[in-house]
């Protein structure tokens, strides 16, 4: 399955077969999150792993008693290191940098999990202190999201997407592209063509300078 194909067949599942993941495939899908990118390369994320169905029942509740998640078979918990991030961006690492680098380790790892035909769910609405609390988790962190992960007992639809023409701007916000694809395409077409060009003579020079 190639990224596009991985993006377009995420889903977000809530119903979970009775049978557990194999950890050599958690370790996977905790590991695309270790590769996510982050803001001064800072990493400042935590993932913890929770398997044990009464902590999994108690993270559930956390959830604003989204008790489905108790039937997930793991729940991973994404912790931002808080300190790391306002230590070196101050304000703006704290307030942004924390979510954004934790939520592109969560959108790595729910991408693995689809790549390794499990189902999964990014969870966002939580109680942050009774969270922290059952997942032992110290002041100087904080909960960003819960996944929930799975082999899926569920295979949602697609739910509506807003097409690109709506959130797509050329170089002014709201300027809005008309018939996008056919922009793109062309566009895309002739930068091909530019792009194989500019190989061909990289690829020429290199030769030459091995010969020399
Ligand atoms: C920040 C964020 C918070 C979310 N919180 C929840 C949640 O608490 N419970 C839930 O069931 N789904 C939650 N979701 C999943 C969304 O409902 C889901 O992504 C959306 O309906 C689109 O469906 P799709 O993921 O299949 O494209 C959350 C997603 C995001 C990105």
């Amino acid at each position: 399955m190639d990224a596009f194909e991985c993006i377009q067949k995420r889903r977000s599942v809530r119903r979970f077969l009775d049978v557990p993941v194999e950890m050599e495939k958690i370790g996977k899908i905790l590991n695309a999150g270790r590769l996510a990118p982050s803001a001064g390369n800072l990493q400042n994320w935590g993932f913890i792993i929770v398997n044990d169905p009464g902590n999994k029942k108690a993270v559930a509740e956390a959830c604003l008693r989204q008790m489905w998640m108790s039937a997930a078979p793991v729940l991973i918990v994404v912790c931002a290191q808080s300190e790391k991030s306002s230590k070196f961006y101050g304000l703006r690492g704290e307030r942004l940098y924390n979510i954004q680098n934790c939520s592109a380790a969560a959108e790595n790892m729910l991408l693995a999990a689809t790549a390794l035909d499990l189902g999964s769910c990014w969870v966002g609405a939580f109680e942050e202190d009774m969270l922290s609390t059952v997942c032992g988790i110290p002041a100087e962190a904080r909960p960003q999201m819960v996944i929930a992960i799975g082999y899926a007992a569920e295979k949602p639809n697609m739910p509506t997407k807003h097409i690109l023409e709506k959130m797509a701007f050329l170089e002014k916000y709201n300027n809005r592209i008309k018939d996008i694809d056919i922009t793109l395409g062309y566009t895309s077409k002739s930068v091909r063509k530019a792009v194989d060009k500019t190989k061909e003579i990289i690829e020429k020079m290199h030769k030459k300078l091995k010969k020399e």
